[in-house]
């Protein structure tokens, strides 16, 4: 549940059973330049801008921040503004990812009135295996719209095309069916159900992981031959 940019899955070097790890410096590296991700602010898509929060962010992010419906299947619990002023000091301030176990969360914002309408964030798991996951929160207001699947797309471009991992996930409650046809209309593969994964919030909750790799992203934005 990726909605705050935390790890959803263990780093290297952690000590978890894996693949990684093993051996004291027997693995190859996967090939490759160090993964980093200096965006140039904002980003736009069709009919939003994506750029960083900042502390005139803070009443629309307490508009929907604070809701308990918003905050029910995400690991935060609703925000007051002291919660927002201390992760926009904090965690959210980072514009750009250098390593992994950074993370990025960008504001969503209405282009045509600058409205702030949700958030989205890009997390860097791992350097070695270039995978990363994404998440995303909107403001019920504003759902509805197809905003948060323009947002992530947008989040999935920075991910392949600037950052350049080879795997991405969303990690979902299976309870959470807005999210589930969300990671579906952005073309990410069902791949796990993991049943009772997470004592989340009073109780088991079964989690979803989507998947995209690097290929399927090719595919789906190769350009159609020119007809002769
Ligand atoms: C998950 C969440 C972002 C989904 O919001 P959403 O409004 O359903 O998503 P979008 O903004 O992409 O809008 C998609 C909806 O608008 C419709 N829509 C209308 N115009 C559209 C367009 N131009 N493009 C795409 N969809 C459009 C779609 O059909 C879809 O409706 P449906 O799901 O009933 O079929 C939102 O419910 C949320 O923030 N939840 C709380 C936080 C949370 O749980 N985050 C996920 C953690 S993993």
């Amino acid at each position: 549940m990726p909605s705050d940019v935390p790890p959803a899955e263990p780093q290297d070097g952690d000590g978890t059973p894996g693949h990684e790890g093993g051996d004291a410096g027997a693995a190859p590296v996967a090939p490759g330049p160090p993964l980093e991700l200096r965006p140039h602010f904002p980003i736009r898509t069709s009919r939003l801008l994506l750029r960083p929060l900042t502390a005139a962010d803070t009443d629309e992010l307490l508009e929907y921040r604070s809701l308990p419906e918003v905050c029910r299947y995400v690991p935060f619990l609703p925000m007051d503004r002291a919660a927002v002023a201390e992760r926009l000091a904090d965690a959210w301030a980072r514009t750009e990812i250098t390593g992994e176990g950074q993370g990025l969360i960008l504001g969503v914002q209405l282009a045509e009135t600058g409205r702030l309408v949700g958030d989205v964030n890009l997390f860097l798991h791992s350097q070695e295996h270039r995978s990363a996951e994404v998440g995303w929160v909107l403001s019920p207001q504003h759902s509805g719209h197809g905003y948060a699947t323009e947002a992530a797309h947008a989040i999935l471009h920075l991910a392949f095309d600037d950052l350049k991992v080879h795997r991405v996930i969303a990690r979902v409650d299976a309870r959470n069916l807005a999210s589930v046809r969300l990671a579906q209309r952005l073309g990410m593969r069902r791949e796990a159900l993991l049943l009772e994964n997470e004592w989340f919030k009073g109780g088991w909750s079964d989690e979803i992981d989507f998947a995209l790799l690097e290929s399927e992203w090719a595919t789906q934005h190769r350009e159609p031959a020119a007809t002769p």
